[in-house]
């Protein structure tokens, strides 16, 4: 590639212009219904807070309870005392931020608009060319499962980049199997049961919303359910993320050192429905940046995904056919729709 359009490419990013910006571009304008108009919506004061050390504290069976309680209603919560370690938590952000905040010199070589590359920086979808309207986000993203296989097509620059990634996703990964044990038990399965096969596509995605001229008028991410097993998503001080909830949108609230647990669409489908996927978005604000970074679990490309057969009885039919998750996957990207209508296909009907 020559170096004129090597920049060129680059600077689509929202980094290389968006601070320059007075007015949000028109390719960044969402339609009139999917806008999120004045976006200063109230907090969920309801949203499940759980506290492993004080669940632990009434016994295993208790800290079952209110995580399947959590996921049954809301599929959605925030954790604390998740034993992540709190510096770690703290320097992540750092170095993502770090990451996002220098010259796009140092950031040339994990730049790309492939989507296949097993690590990439790219701004709005995988899809920029195609999609009607652009996000107002930039996304670095990478595996990290198993680690060492991918460490290496990491950022180099900041130095410490990979030492500091590595021991969080390592963290973070170890959460999400003890989180992901309480689920279990809390469904009555296998403590097991969510083994490789649905958990061996481990990504690290740190999401940078720079100011925006209009967030009356752009988002940073629409209304969507992950299209995953289950998100642990890692936010710094400022707002941004919302639930949409019996009809409203409602703000949820950054906490320090706590992680906000997402149920994604495949676990709607193992737990036959029992457990739900909340819709959710991003908004943006025009006065700050904001930086999430979001660690997703997902099932391997060609493992099969299907309601779990102890949850189906005579008066529990499945809800949904299997599928291999490659196939969950084309759909949601080919629809477009990343909301309840992407297990429409999979749905069994009555
Ligand atoms: C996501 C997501 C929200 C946020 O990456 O899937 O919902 O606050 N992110 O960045
Ligand atoms: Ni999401």
């Amino acid at each position: 590639m020559t170096p004129t359009l090597y920049k060129s490419a680059m600077e689509k990013l929202l980094s290389s212009w968006s601070s320059a910006a007075i007015y949000l571009p028109e390719n960044y304008v969402f339609p009139v219904q999917s806008r999120p108009g004045d976006a200063t919506v109230p907090f969920c004061n309801t949203l499940p807070m759980i506290d492993l050390n004080t669940a632990f504290a009434g016994g295993r069976q208790d800290a079952v309870q209110q995580v399947l309680e959590a996921c049954q209603d809301f599929g959605v919560f925030q954790v604390i005392n998740h034993g992540v370690d709190e510096d770690l938590v703290i320097d992540t952000m750092r170095v993502v931020k770090e990451f996002f905040d220098m010259p796009n010199e140092d950031k040339a070589n994990v730049y790309s608009e492939d989507p296949n590359k097993k690590c990439r920086l790219y701004t709005s979808t995988y899809d920029y060319e195609n999609e009607k309207v652009h996000l107002w986000r930039d996304n670095l993203r990478h595996h990290c499962h198993p680690i060492d296989e991918f460490l290496h097509l990491w950022p180099q620059k900041p130095a410490r980049y990979g030492d500091v990634v590595k021991k969080y996703s390592l963290q973070v990964g170890d959460l999400s199997s003890r989180i992901l044990e309480l689920i279990c038990e809390g469904l009555g399965l296998g403590p097991t049961y969510f083994g490789d096969g649905l958990t061996g596509v481990q990504l690290f995605s740190a999401n940078h919303y720079p100011p925006c001229p209009n967030p009356n008028l752009a988002l940073g991410l629409p209304k969507h359910c992950d299209a995953n097993l289950i998100t642990f998503l890692l936010q710094d001080d400022i707002s941004g993320l919302q639930l949409y909830r019996n009809g409203e949108w409602l703000g949820i609230e950054p906490i320090p050192n706590a992680f906000v647990v997402i149920l994604g669409h495949q676990a709607q489908v193992i737990s036959n429905g029992k457990l739900t996927s909340p819709e959710h978005r991003a908004v943006t604000n025009s006065t700050d940046h904001r930086t999430s970074i979001v660690y997703s679990i997902n099932p391997k490309p060609d493992s099969i995904i299907e309601p779990a057969k102890a949850l189906i009885n005579d008066s529990n039919p499945p809800l949904y056919r299997a599928f291999q998750f490659k196939e969950f996957l084309k759909t949601y990207e080919v629809k477009k729709d990343y909301n309840e209508g992407a297990l429409e296909d999979f749905k069994i009907k009555a």
